[in-house]
């Protein structure tokens, strides 16, 4: 069996996960191959028996440019029967509707969910990251790597069993309705548009402290930064991940993200004096 995975990560937990499973599917399978989303093309899939994604939550559902390779991702069904398919998700624990969107996603694309794995990713989103310890602190752990590994060799079996007899187990999405709703209510594009406009504050370039060493333009997942001679930034393709913000080693791109956090509560939560040690790993 050749398997092949793909996966976007940027804080590194996605890919810790990603590389666990690729690990132990190395062992049993053919070939398992793994590749960032940004070298993946998505006509790859088409070479391989069984195929997997990793992915964070982002905003209760998949980051954007995950949902741009699934649209367009060629159709893995030519033959009539659906390419077994598996997924991962690393969330701060809120994952919202993420789940079975990327089922959906999935399904529309001739692609069969065999069964999916999902644990939380220390979130060290900017205007989270001064929380004490930050959410999801330590994660994914040990027990994470583990239970992903076993993971591995459930779907490895699964897949077998699919492709040799047609077997086929349908894995519960989880949620509840209410959970989904309201999830699917903030995954709309209008709504959500309305939110990057008022909600999500707005990238700042600060020429004076701007060092143009060039890491927020290799580090964009959509490749829309540009130096000129300072970052310019095309906001009509930015998934508003803000890794640019938070990457930035000079501080030149500046956000106010005071209503967002008046919003979400955050000046209500208690205060610790206690400081986490150094945990964010950028990849
Ligand atoms: C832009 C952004 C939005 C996020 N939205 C959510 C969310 O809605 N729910 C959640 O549980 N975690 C959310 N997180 C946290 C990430 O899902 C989590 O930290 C994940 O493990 C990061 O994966 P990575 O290290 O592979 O990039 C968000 C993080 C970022 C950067």
């Amino acid at each position: 069996m050749r398997v092949c995975i793909v996966y976007f990560s940027q804080t590194g937990n996605t890919q810790k996960i990603a590389q666990a499973i690729q690990k132990q599917m190395a062992k049993a399978a053919e070939d398992c191959t793994l590749l960032r989303l940004e070298e993946a093309d998505p006509a790859v899939f088409s070479n391989y028996d069984l195929v997997g994604f990793g992915l964070p939550a982002f905003y209760f559902r998949e980051p954007i440019n995950v949902t741009h390779f699934f649209n367009d991702l060629p159709d893995q069904d030519p033959a009539g029967r659906p390419k077994p398919f598996f997924f991962f998700v690393t969330h701060g624990g809120t994952p919202g509707d993420v789940y079975s969107r990327i089922d959906r996603l999935a399904a529309s694309r001739g692609l069969e969910t065999l069964g999916f794995f999902q644990c939380l990713g220390v979130d060290t989103y900017p205007p989270f990251a001064d929380r004490k310890p930050l959410t999801a602190y330590g994660h994914p752990d040990q027990i994470d790597l583990l239970q992903a590994q076993t993971f591995a060799i459930d779907i490895i079996h699964r897949a077998g069993a699919y492709l040799d007899r047609g077997e086929l187990k349908k894995p519960q999405i989880p949620g509840n309705w209410i959970a989904r709703t309201v999830a699917g209510f903030f995954s709309e594009q209008k709504i959500r548009m309305r939110m990057r406009q008022h909600l999500l504050p707005a990238k700042n370039i600060l020429p004076e402290k701007c060092t143009q060493c060039g890491l927020c333009v290799e580090n964009c997942p959509q490749g829309i930064i540009s130096l000129n001679p300072y970052p310019v930034i095309d906001e009509s393709s930015c998934i508003a991940c803000y890794h640019c913000h938070r990457i930035c080693p000079a501080g030149a791109i500046d956000c106010d993200w005071r209503v967002f956090k008046l919003m979400a509560g955050e000046y209500l939560r208690p205060r610790s004096k206690e400081t986490s040690p150094d945990q964010i790993h950028y990849i």
